[in-house]
């Protein structure tokens, strides 16, 4: 009998894939008696580990999923879930993961843009930080140790139980994890007085790939230098952060006001470029820019100046008549209060209690997003094209976001730790488009949209590399392959975009601390030797 060469090559295909199958569901059985086993050597409870099987598994997975597009796209879902109350828990994870090569991945928040602390496509389990959270606060010697489960929402409840005048510069969305933003950047509205979280971390505890924990110290100063601002992801497992709190004065004065284009909005956003980034430092002109529906019925642009001043009312207006007088901002458009309030009023709780920065639920949906850096202002007929592109997406659907810089950033050195976006940037623009559940189904029209802005906006932003902010994270800017070795060309493609030159130097730090790349993802640094 004659067997043709197509179907030999189909047969040994099969086989091929009957074979892994076999051998990857083989490797998921043992992984969990190596789990199981591991537990019960250190007298862990086993109900911190939820497979498929478990009637929670699907609960703990979508809790802190916060963007639904990424795991919708994905064929994976993790075979384990591990929930540590303790740290010999992660170390039992990070010794069973190794020895039957399973991919491991790391969740505190799972703010992830592309859902990297949660998908993957190949079989993986996730260790979830969600229940080492503990924060401890010393008000004598103003710092903070907080676990890397914490929400941002309960760190910075804790710091104003214990003071009225210390507070912490990060981002803005409570339910943030410290785990990813504070090892990513961490951007708030207290940036330009005071720079990103990473910049205020002094200390940390990190477990590594061979399972060893480290301190400060034991690490050395390369492994630390990386985890303030490199991804936590690349280099170990980070159990916790000590940080530097700031003091703040007792009452802040915040605002949000709304110009529409027949209030000038294009005029004065444009001026906003001149101004945001050289104005007192201890004012923050943040602006969200989105299509909306005017009191005529017709789509106009809205541009929202959400604002924090470190300061009295009184003490801002003089400084805003003198260098922006064309945003006309008044005394009723402000409202002072103490910081812990601004924090809630800048996560869109405006009026409800302080509780609610302890609230974990996530609001999920679906998003894509991007950044840009911007050096040069973008000339008014640049801005109209951008509304054009707003207005192509519906109501409310997209936002631009542009973040002010200046301040005490232009002052750190852009090697002082891996976030090199320091002097000579004007601000940062996020792009965002959100949709439903229901429009799903068109998530590529979307994604078409955002990329078509972001291929438009090439001309008004930096270059070579074109910078973007590791925790607005974008795949689209380039991946690793995560099967096999990942290529020093093939990574830089992004790393460069990320983190310019200090790339070099978390790729050979990646080297000396995990050269078999045991922690990785889609964006991991590589350990590829280039010395
Ligand atoms: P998640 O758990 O998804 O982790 C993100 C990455 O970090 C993953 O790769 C994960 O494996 C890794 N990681 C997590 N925990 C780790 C640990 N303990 N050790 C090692 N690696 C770990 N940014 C900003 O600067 N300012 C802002 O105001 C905002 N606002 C904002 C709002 C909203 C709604 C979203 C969705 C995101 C933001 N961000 C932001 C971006 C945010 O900083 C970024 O997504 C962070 O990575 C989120 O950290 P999580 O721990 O929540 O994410």
């Amino acid at each position: 009998m004659q067997i043709s060469g197509s179907f030999l090559t189909f047969s040994l295909f099969l086989a091929f894939i009957l074979i892994s199958r076999a051998s990857s569901a083989h490797n998921k059985n043992d992984f969990l008696e190596c789990l199981n086993l591991q537990f019960q050597k250190s007298n862990s409870e086993s109900d911190s580990i939820y497979t498929p099987q478990n009637a929670s598994y699907s609960s703990v997975l979508q809790s802190t999923i916060r963007n639904l597009r990424p795991a919708s796209n994905s064929g994976q879902r993790p075979f384990v879930i591990i929930t540590p109350e303790h740290e010999s828990q992660i170390q039992a994870a990070i010794y069973c993961s190794k020895k039957y090569g399973i991919q491991l991945k790391v969740r505190s928040g799972g703010h992830d843009f592309e859902g990297l602390s949660y998908i993957s496509e190949t079989p993986f389990v996730i260790v979830d930080m969600r229940n080492l959270r503990s924060i401890s606060i010393d008000t004598e010697k103003n710092i903070a140790w907080v676990q890397t489960g914490a929400t941002l929402g309960e760190l910075y409840y804790t710091i104003a139980e214990k003071s009225k005048t210390l507070a912490f510069t990060a981002g803005v969305c409570p339910t943030m994890g410290i785990g990813g933003h504070f090892s990513g950047g961490g951007y708030g509205m207290m940036s330009r007085k005071h720079g990103i979280a990473a910049d205020h971390i002094i200390d940390a505890k990190l477990i590594d790939a061979n399972g060893q924990i480290h301190d400060r110290e034991s690490m050395g100063e390369d492994l630390f230098w990386a985890i303030r601002g490199g991804g936590g992801t690349s280099f170990g497992i980070v159990l916790s952060f000590k940080v530097k709190l700031i003091v703040i004065p007792e009452t802040v004065t915040v605002f949000n006001v709304t110009r529409t284009l027949d209030q000038n909005a294009t005029q004065i956003v444009h001026r906003w470029q001149y101004v945001a980034h050289k104005i007192d430092e201890n004012l923050l002109l943040r602006l969200f820019l989105r299509s909306i529906s005017s009191s005529n019925g017709k789509r106009t642009i809205g541009a929202f100046f959400t604002s924090l001043y470190l300061g009295p009312v009184d003490d801002l207006l003089p400084i805003m008549q003198e260098k922006f007088p064309e945003l006309g901002l008044v005394k009723e458009d402000c409202t002072e209060m103490p910081w812990i309030e601004s924090t809630v009023f800048f996560a869109g709780f405006r009026g409800q209690s302080l509780d609610v920065l302890l609230n974990r639920t996530q609001v999920s949906g679906y998003f894509k997003g991007k950044s840009d850096y911007v050096k040069q202002p973008i000339p008014e007929y640049g801005l109209k094209s951008i509304w054009k592109f707003l207005n192509e997406e519906d109501v409310y659907r997209a936002e631009l976001q542009f973040s002010p810089y200046g301040g005490i950033i232009d002052d750190i050195s852009e090697s002082e730790i891996p976030f090199p976006h320091r002097l000579g940037n004007i601000f940062m623009i996020e792009y965002i488009v959100v949709w439903s559940e229901e429009e799903n189904a068109y998530s590529q029209r979307h994604v078409n949209w955002i990329r078509s802005l972001y291929s438009f906006m090439a001309r008004y932003v930096s270059k070579s590399p074109r910078e973007a902010y590791f925790n607005y994270r974008d795949l689209d800017i380039g991946m690793n392959k995560i099967e096999g070795n990942t290529s020093y060309k093939q990574a830089s493609v992004w790393g460069f975009k990320y983190f310019n030159n200090n790339f070099r130097r978390l790729v050979h730090i990646k080297n000396k601390v995990d050269p078999t790349n045991f922690f990785r993802n889609e964006q991991s640094i590589p350990p590829v030797s280039l010395w």
